[in-house]
């Protein structure tokens, strides 16, 4: 059972900056993550918040909600949020931190991410395939 997670500005898909982030919309990645999740027979759950405070809760949340894994685009909050990154420190799930565009090729403060450290690894730069890889992987780590 694994959770995804995207942050601020993550509801605006299709709508914002189109070129960079796709024309599907949050609703067609949440459901094409179900059904990757049904492919490979788990459940998934997908939460999107513009609220710091609300990402953290669900991350402190997910291990005893019996979540398995987290995938996790936090947004710009990657790049500073501390208090996301000292959550994900704090609990005992496996978190892939995924981003769709490639941060490493835009401006520089998106290359800083101070929540990858804490994560199992990053995904960046490969549209919506990074959640399909990220889920992939977390299947195989608890059913090897
Ligand atoms: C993003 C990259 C971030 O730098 C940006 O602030 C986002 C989306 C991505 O998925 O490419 O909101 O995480």
């Amino acid at each position: 059972m694994f959770l995804i997670l995207n942050g601020p500005n993550l509801n605006l898909l299709g709508k914002r900056e189109p070129g960079i982030y796709g024309s599907g919309t949050l609703e067609d990645l949440e459901r094409q993550c179900e059904e990757w999740g049904a492919e490979l027979g788990v459940s998934v759950t997908c939460h999107q918040s513009n609220f710091e405070g609300q990402l953290l809760e669900w991350v402190q949340q997910a291990a005893g909600q019996g979540f398995t894994g987290i995938v996790m685009n936090p947004g710009a909050l990657t790049h500073y949020s501390y208090a996301l990154r000292d959550a994900v420190a704090g609990q005992s799930l496996p978190v892939v931190e995924v981003h769709i565009s490639n941060v490493d090729a835009r401006e520089e403060f998106r290359h800083k991410s101070v929540t990858a450290a804490v994560c199992r690894g990053k995904i960046s730069g490969l549209g919506w395939a990074g959640y399909r890889f990220a889920l992939e992987f977390l299947s195989e780590l608890i059913t090897p």
